[in-house]
């Protein structure tokens, strides 16, 4: 269990795409009682929609490219570390970090994957889900160690399925789970849920 040092804490959000995640986290930064502050936010999308809330909270973000993974990780440690962050939060982020970035952050990195885990691996979750014919589906907020959508659970999140619901219509329907989800699992990896 990671050890609470100061009153909050510093996160980094990593995306690729829409980002509403990082919106919700952010949202869920400003509160009062919030743990946590979103310090920094790291895209290797520069096209990413997901932008925008940083832009518009004023957050520093990066956009890095992925041609030198080595190279570029490194300098990603130096500016994580810069930023004092303790957590990072990968949120639909589309480049899998390697082992030697894992193991020389000295925080966690937790990740948020849209199915029950171990469940439904990987991409294109909701339409395996439906193929599967499924009852119940949900997200997951969890650990990241050198296995793609492998580590520990930190929270869990159920859906309903209904017959009618299609692959987009469930996305919408957990991610109403997940914007509430990724907060909550802040706090629960500093024992304060
Ligand atoms: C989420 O469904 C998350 O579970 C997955 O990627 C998606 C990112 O969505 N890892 P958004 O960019 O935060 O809207």
């Amino acid at each position: 269990m990671a050890k609470l040092i100061g009153n909050k804490k510093n996160i980094a959000v990593f995306i690729s795409g829409r980002g509403s995640n990082l919106k919700y986290l952010i949202i869920n930064s400003k509160i009062k009682k919030s743990l946590f502050k979103v310090c920094l936010v790291v895209s290797n999308n520069p096209k990413a929609i997901g932008l925008k809330y940083a832009k518009k909270s004023k957050i520093k973000y990066y956009i890095v490219k992925y041609k030198n993974s080595n190279n570029l990780e490194t300098k990603l440690l130096k500016l994580i570390k810069k930023f004092k962050i303790e957590v990072i939060c990968l949120a639909g982020f589309m480049k899998i970090l390697s082992k030697n970035f894992i193991r020389n952050f000295s925080g966690e990195i937790i990740n948020i994957h849209p199915s029950l885990l171990p469940k439904f691996k990987g991409l294109n979750t909701f339409n395996r889900v439906l193929k599967a014919k499924e009852k119940i589906t949900g997200c997951t907020v969890h650990y990241v160690n050198e296995k793609l959508d492998n580590g520990r659970a930190i929270i869990k999140k159920r859906v309903w399925i209904n017959k009618k619901d299609s692959p987009e219509n469930l996305r919408k329907k957990v991610q109403i789970e997940e914007h509430k989800a990724y907060s909550i699992a802040i706090r629960k990896i500093y024992n304060i849920a």
